[in-house]
């Protein structure tokens, strides 16, 4: 009893040192979230056995990845707080335009009465001076968001900050392939079954409520829900969308006449479940936007190729498993299995 109650103490103790001021906070989540998971060489099957989808996901086919590293959650608040210090004179898109896109609920009434609504997307506002650390308009702040996804960057910010950190986009396979943990053919990241307490999705009649089950409306912690699969991977699916480094295509028309758009995988909090409103959200969904393009709801995490020692190292450690002998005359049987004999009696020899 008396050593459990000490090694209690000590445990609180050196919780208590860990996190004496604000920036061991800060490094305790800095070192936190750019934890990055190893995914080996391998063949998976991309897509929804779904003819009724239209973005791409449908036919289910085989597509390989090679072995690549990605961060375990999306680039959160506080980092995305490190790149600005690091790089004070880099300008989002965001800010340049001096705008983006966010979602009503988010914003104060004030914020809302001098805002421009979107006529296309309901719910959503065009908002003068909404950017990263101003996510809901000139005067909210990230302050209380440290650990949530960066938000309003584009494709190129979410380029520029990979390329910061020595890393680089996912492509949309190896964003999907490290969503679906090992399961393959399987609608969410931890299996066939919609559970609500896995992903900040919306619930309710949109625009006006999202009720919440999930705990969450707007964006959530980027572990807010334990992890989405076996891989350990977190908040790959709802809270808010993530860009790749892939071109999107839609399927029905000739692709030289498409604009430039990237693929986004994972789906947000204004998306649900069965698609009533706006996505379905599952592991092969997708949808494709102009780089410059930012809103509340799209964020990114990073990857990163294996170095060359690393793979090096690996081709040199894989030793490949013999392989079958077969033989076309019995004569060449017995003949092999005669030297095998005489080998095997060699090491016993030796031995
Ligand atoms: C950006 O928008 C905000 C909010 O309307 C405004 O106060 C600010 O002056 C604008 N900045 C520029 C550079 O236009």
């Amino acid at each position: 009893m008396l050593i459990l109650i000490t090694t209690f103490l000590l445990i609180v103790q050196s919780a208590n040192n860990q996190v004496r001021n604000y920036d061991d906070v800060l490094n305790y989540f800095h070192s936190k979230y750019e934890s990055m998971v190893l995914l080996e060489n391998a063949v998976f099957q991309t897509g929804v056995n779904d003819p009724t989808s239209r973005n791409g996901e449908y036919p289910v086919h085989k597509v390989q990845v090679k072995a690549f590293y990605i961060d375990r959650y999306p680039i959160t608040n506080i980092q995305f707080r490190k790149f600005h210090q690091a790089k004070p004179h880099y300008e989002t898109e965001a800010e340049e335009v001096n705008f983006s896109y966010v979602f009503g609920q988010h914003m104060t009434p004030h914020q809302l009465s001098r805002s421009k609504p979107e006529e296309k997307q309901p719910g959503w506002y065009e908002v003068a001076g909404a950017q990263w650390n101003k996510p809901a308009g000139p005067f909210s702040t990230v302050r209380e968001l440290l650990s949530h996804p960066a938000v309003h960057v584009s494709y190129n910010d979410a380029f520029a900050y990979c390329s910061w950190a020595g890393k680089r986009l996912p492509t949309e396979h190896e964003w999907e392939f490290a969503a679906r943990g090992g399961l393959d053919g399987l609608l969410y990241p931890w299996g066939d079954r919609y559970l609500k307490m896995r992903m900040n999705l919306w619930q309710g009649k949109y625009p006006e409520e999202d009720k919440k089950y999930d705990d969450w409306a707007g964006t959530s912690p980027v572990d807010a829900f334990p992890a989405q699969n076996n891989y350990g991977m977190y908040d790959m699916l709802g809270n808010v969308w993530e860009w790749t480094s892939s071109l999107y295509f839609d399927r029905v028309i000739d692709r030289d006449t498409q604009p430039l758009r990237y693929v986004l995988k994972g789906g947000s909090f204004i998306d649900t479940r069965d698609g009533a409103y706006n996505y379905v959200v599952r592991t092969a969904n997708r949808k494709g936007k102009r780089p410059q393009y930012t809103s509340s709801n799209i964020g990114f995490r990073c990857a990163m190729d294996l170095s060359e020692e690393e793979t090096l190292a690996r081709l040199h450690a894989s030793t490949k498993p013999p392989r079958p002998v077969r033989f076309h005359k019995k004569s060449d049987m017995y003949q092999h299995r005669k030297e095998n004999e005489k080998k095997e009696d060699m090491e016993h020899f030796e031995l």
